[in-house]
């Protein structure tokens, strides 16, 4: 078993070292003399154009996978999206017809309330189309259209490797909506394919420099409460940096969109409570780095302690942080393949700082096949 986990302590250390490969190979293959193609496709041409309206349906860390994915496909494809947990959308009446598009995102293929969210939505003449980890599995079977994340085998139950792919690939399926329907970038489309490209270099530097994040987490480890704080991608990422620490380390752990602040998590904050920041790129849109400076400069006047993740060039960021965590600067949308890194590490290293067993959380199951 040493062996199997290639001299990591447990799997899901291995699969988060192993991310770079796992996009890549994600990637792999998937532009073709300028466009992206699928590995299944039982939709006609016709069939993508007429898409008007996208639903995409998840559960656990791949809905936090789909939250990211909405904001890259309304910008590419100006197609409406959804993003509904999978047990909220089959029980609900959610408005499907033909021209939906359902993307269905699923490690394992297997979830029982993702599948039952594909039938109900091929019950209502609605196309689908599947991005999944496990060739075969129930959900692209039952699916007209197949994305596979090609990350290989993951054995940890609280996903890493696969979140990092299901973006790359849920990336992936917006570029081929946008090239079907249309869109008002089509050099960006491209553009954002090749700066993809670019991405698992990019994490490979941020596991190189992931030492001083291992530090702070064994500093926190005592924590009764971890806040993690985002705005537009990096709410999803803070959702899913909480959910790791929750379900690894059993503290409890929030993550909000840093505009809400004032609508309630602000009442959260005492002396000393740890927040996590993820600062979007200073060279992105800058009103979402200006807003999160003042966030940040509201929860520091309450005594919170800021864990900021941020570009090294971030100076605004680097000036007022309590700890700062560098990531390398990517376009803002493909920031969260980056910044979920140190939030995977820190989870993991809190729980074993606190003699939890990493791939195996207590209550957890890799799978859920059964309500
Ligand atoms: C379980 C796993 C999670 C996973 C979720 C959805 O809760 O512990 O890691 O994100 O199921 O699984 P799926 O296979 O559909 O991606």
């Amino acid at each position: 078993a040493a062996a199997e986990k290639g001299g990591y302590e447990y799997f899901m250390l291995k699969e988060i070292a192993e991310q770079p490969e796992a996009l890549a190979n994600t990637l792999l293959g998937h532009l073709e003399n300028g466009r992206i193609v699928l590995d299944e496709q039982r939709l006609s041409d016709q069939d993508l154009r007429d898409v008007d309206k996208v639903f995409v349906v998840a559960c656990g860390t791949a809905y936090n996978a789909g939250m990211i994915a909405k904001y890259a496909i309304e910008h590419w494809t100006r197609l409406p999206v959804e993003v509904e947990l999978a047990s909220e959308f089959r029980y609900r009446d959610p408005v499907l017809d033909r021209s939906t598009l359902v993307v269905a995102i699923s490690q394992s293929g297997e979830t029982a309330d993702t599948l039952e969210a594909v039938r109900h939505a091929k019950d209502q003449k609605a196309r689908v189309l599947a991005i999944c980890n496990t060739n075969g599995a129930q959900i692209p079977r039952e699916s007209d259209a197949v994305l596979y994340t090609h990350a290989g085998p993951e054995i940890g139950v609280a996903s890493t490797k696969c979140f990092l792919a299901q973006i790359a690939a849920a990336y992936m399926v917006g570029l081929a909506l946008a090239q079907a329907v249309g869109t008002k970038y089509p050099d960006e489309v491209v553009r954002e394919f090749r700066a993809l490209e670019e991405i698992p270099a990019a994490v490979e530097k941020v596991l190189e420099q992931m030492e001083p994040v291992r530090d702070l987490a064994r500093q926190y480890a005592g924590s009764n409460t971890v806040l993690f704080l985002g705005r537009h991608v990096g709410y999803p990422v803070a959702l899913e940096g909480a959910l790791k620490l929750k379900e690894l380390a059993y503290i409890h752990a929030e993550g909000f969109a840093a505009g809400e602040l004032k609508h309630g998590p602000i009442a959260l904050i005492e002396d000393g409570l740890p927040v996590i920041v993820v600062m979007p790129s200073p060279e992105g849109r800058a009103v979402l780095h200006s807003k999160m400076i003042s966030n940040v400069r509201e929860i520091q006047a309450r005594g919170a302690r800021t864990i900021m993740i941020a570009e090294p060039g971030d100076e605004a960021s680097a000036a007022i942080a309590d700890h700062f965590i560098p990531i390398p600067h990517t376009p803002t949308l493909l920031q969260p393949l980056v910044s979920t890194v140190p939030l995977q590490v820190f989870a993991a290293t809190v729980a074993q700082e606190r003699g939890y067993d990493v791939d195996k959380p207590r209550n957890l199951a890799k799978s859920v096949t059964v309500e």
